[in-house]
């Protein structure tokens, strides 16, 4: 078992646990005390364990309760959050009460926006149950819903507790597992190259503990130096200039996208900063299972899509680019090479 903080100064804001048979941790979390209602939010697929976690609640003494969402994005609505504020209203919620959400990325930033905005604020308990939830979507506090756009409205906030359960992550079907390993092996090339050898070591079971564990230990480190992403944080969109673009034209999901986007960076970093990792970063991407080319589509449209990119300033398009494994730099890069990132992935 081990135990991740957020501090904001000397304030601990979340802590992240992540082991294998984590009930303790999240009663833990969720405390005991009689009068406090909890809501359990879930999605079909997480229903069983949120019933079981609801169940282990009520078995506390505590009134728990659970109540499921639309799946996938069709949960992260402004109407499925106003069912949800009222659901807690026909409860009489108040701020001394809790939110625990079970399900993945999805569920949880709609947990995550509720838990923000519900009376002004009131404490949620994040248990991801994908690998994209657990490394990624749970960590550093961003929440969201959609908005004809994806994300366009959000608040940030903190979850109270990150409960991780390895073994449900074990348990994953194999898709799911590859495309949470996209941003695994993400955080591995910018921060922690012991994510990258970890799936060149099994590139199909690679030790989730410890892959979960190290991911989420830079993604800490990254949003406590950066909460509110104005420099650091943007380390963490390696791949995401191009791999948002990938996957808005081809329609994509996002972990194949951001590989996809991962080896456009990486044939950039090349050539702007002499990166040396290109094949194996090819390699290790491949290994597991995640594509390393674009579908068949025009530049024009990646093009186009690219500078549609949240990161574009007045001096031009900024990509996160490697000197090396470990060594992120925000640049930014002209014509060339860009046409050089995307012919890497053939599209050109
Ligand atoms: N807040 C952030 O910082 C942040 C970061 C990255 C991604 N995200 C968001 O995360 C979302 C993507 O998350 P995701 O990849 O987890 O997708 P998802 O939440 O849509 O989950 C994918 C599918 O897997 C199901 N599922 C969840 N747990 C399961 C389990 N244990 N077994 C079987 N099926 C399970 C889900 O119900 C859903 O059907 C997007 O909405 C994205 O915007 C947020
Ligand atoms: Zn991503």
């Amino acid at each position: 078992m081990r135990l991740h903080v957020i501090r904001d100064g000397d304030e601990v804001v979340s802590t992240i646990t992540v082991g294998r048979g984590v009930d303790a941790s999240l009663t833990d979390a969720v405390g005991t005390d009689p009068q406090r209602k909890v809501a359990v939010l879930c999605q079909p697929p997480t229903f069983d364990l949120a019933m079981r976690y609801t169940n282990l609640f009520a078995s506390l003494g505590l009134d728990a309760s659970g109540y499921t969402l639309p799946d996938g994005e069709a949960a992260k609505q402004i109407s499925v959050v106003e069912e949800v504020y009222r659901h807690l209203n026909s409860r009489s919620f108040t701020r001394d009460d809790l939110v625990v959400g079970v399900g993945g990325g999805a569920l949880t930033d709609v947990t995550g926006f509720v838990g923000g905005t519900y009376l002004r604020g009131i404490a949620v308990v994040y248990v991801p149950t994908t690998l994209l939830g657990a490394v990624d979507a749970s960590i550093g506090g961003k929440t969201g819903v959609n908005v004809d756009g994806k994300n366009l409205a959000g608040v940030f906030k903190h979850p109270q507790a990150v409960i991780v359960d390895v073994d449900t992550l074990d348990q994953l079907p194999v898709e799911q597992r590859v495309q949470g390993a996209a941003e695994a092996i993400k955080t591995g090339c910018i921060a922690d190259i012991g994510i990258v050898e970890a799936y060149e070591r099994s590139p199909r079971a690679p030790d989730l503990e410890d892959v979960v564990n190290r991911s989420i230990a830079v993604k800490v480190a990254v949003v406590t130096e950066d909460f509110t992403e104005q420099g650091r944080r943007a380390i963490l969109n390696y791949g995401h200039t191009v791999g948002h673009a990938i996957e808005t034209v081809t329609g994509k999901s996002h972990g194949e996208a951001v590989a996809i986007g991962m080896v456009a960076a990486g044939a950039a970093s090349a050539r702007m900063l002499g990166f040396g990792g290109v094949r194996r970063q090819a390699d290790v991407l491949s290994a597991v299972g995640l594509p390393t080319k674009a579908p068949d589509v025009p530049f024009a449209s990646v093009r186009a899509a690219m500078a549609l990119d949240k990161k574009r300033d007045a001096s031009g398009l900024r990509m996160v680019l490697l000197r090396d494994f470990g060594s992120p730099e925000v640049v930014t890069v002209d014509d060339a090479t860009v046409r050089a990132a995307l012919d890497a992935i053939g599209v050109g």
